[in-house]
């Protein structure tokens, strides 16, 4: 953050009350650790993810998921996380919730309590490239975090450091009808850390990497044949596809604006947009860099993207 560009006038403090059930809370998570040892030692695991309930029941109503009959959940700071096999692979299942803060703190918590192999998430997608429509499926190889932004007046200087700017007054109609005074906006890296590098020294980040391993393994998803029908009536005018390997942005914002939505294909050359793609910034307590994230998105996530 340029925080010297900025015109601090409020300090702002946020503080968080203690809750007098210490001794609840401290049993609660003894509790916790012993079930947390007890799942680890099946493992390791194959972590999955998903975000809204729609997307749950749908993975549920595949039958795909058979819980664990003797321990099938633990649940931690709010979430639930499950127990079980996909064809036969041992799972740990949670719905993370919308928007990035979610994201990442299921996905951290998952990361750092249970023993995971890699973590594949699954969702529903804005689209963002023309070639790609309603009911695809893409899995991509780079994310960037399109939404750490600095917000200037129309006056202001923009970072040079910042990887675009988005002048708003572009947008205009009649194009070029005075100022704008929403001004424009810098997008700034992520400031990254992570267990490969050194500790407590933050690497600017824009596009976070999907592990080639695992993406080598879903090429060979590519030309899948995928439903084009949900029944008789209701089909896609096209068979949906599977592509692998394109471009994703996320941020906290739900878009459905085709001016916006160009802007990103153009500036940043990706194919969806979501809300909880940061998860793919948690990196492992581990040795192993390779232990990454992989994300599926099904387009369009609800009306998203115009
Ligand atoms: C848009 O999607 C198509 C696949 O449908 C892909 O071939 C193309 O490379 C994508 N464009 C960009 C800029 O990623
Ligand atoms: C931008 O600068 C001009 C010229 O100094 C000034 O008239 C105008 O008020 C400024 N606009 C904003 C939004 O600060
Ligand atoms: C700018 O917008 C105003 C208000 O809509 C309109 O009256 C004016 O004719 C426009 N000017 C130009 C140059 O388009
Ligand atoms: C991500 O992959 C690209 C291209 O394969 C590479 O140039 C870049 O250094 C990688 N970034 C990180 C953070 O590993
Ligand atoms: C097909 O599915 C849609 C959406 O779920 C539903 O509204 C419609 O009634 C279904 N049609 C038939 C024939 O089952």
């Amino acid at each position: 953050m340029a925080a010297t560009q900025l015109k601090p006038c409020l300090v702002l403090l946020l503080t968080f009350s203690v809750l007098a059930f210490a001794s609840a809370i401290s049993r609660n998570r003894i509790k916790s650790l012993n079930q947390i040892r007890e799942v680890n030692r099946k493992g390791p695991y194959i972590g999955l993810i998903t975000v809204i309930a729609t997307e749950e029941d749908a993975f549920f109503a595949s039958g795909s998921f058979k819980p664990d009959p003797k321990f099938p959940f633990i649940d931690l700071s709010g979430r639930r996380f499950r127990f079980g096999v996909v064809r036969g692979r041992k799972v740990v299942y949670v719905r993370c919730g919308e928007g990035m803060t979610n994201a990442v703190a299921a996905t951290q918590q998952m990361a750092d309590l249970f023993d995971i192999k890699g973590i594949i998430h699954f969702g529903i997608a804005g689209n963002t490239n023309n070639s790609m429509s309603i009911g695809d499926v893409t899995i991509p190889n780079q994310i960037a975090h399109t939404g750490l932004w600095e917000w200037f007046n129309t006056n202001g200087t923009l970072d040079s450091a910042d990887v675009a700017q988005l002048e708003i007054g572009d947008y205009n109609v009649p194009k070029g009808n005075g100022t704008n005074l929403l001004g424009h906006i810098g997008y700034m890296e992520e400031e990254y850390y992570s267990v490969a590098g050194e500790p407590n020294v933050a690497e600017s980040l824009l596009w976070a990497n999907i592990s080639l391993q695992w993406l080598q393994l879903a090429s060979n998803l590519e030309g899948m044949k995928l439903e084009q029908c949900v029944n008789s009536s209701l089909c896609l005018t096209e068979r949906p596809k599977l592509v692998v390997g394109l471009r994703a942005s996320t941020s906290n914002i739900f878009l459905d604006n085709a001016a916006y939505r160009d802007f990103l294909f153009q500036k940043f050359g990706v194919s969806s947009a979501d809300m909880e793609s940061a998860d793919k910034l948690v990196k492992w307590v581990s040795s192993d860099s390779n232990k990454r994230a992989i994300r599926f998105s099904r387009k369009p996530r609800r009306r998203q993207c115009c």
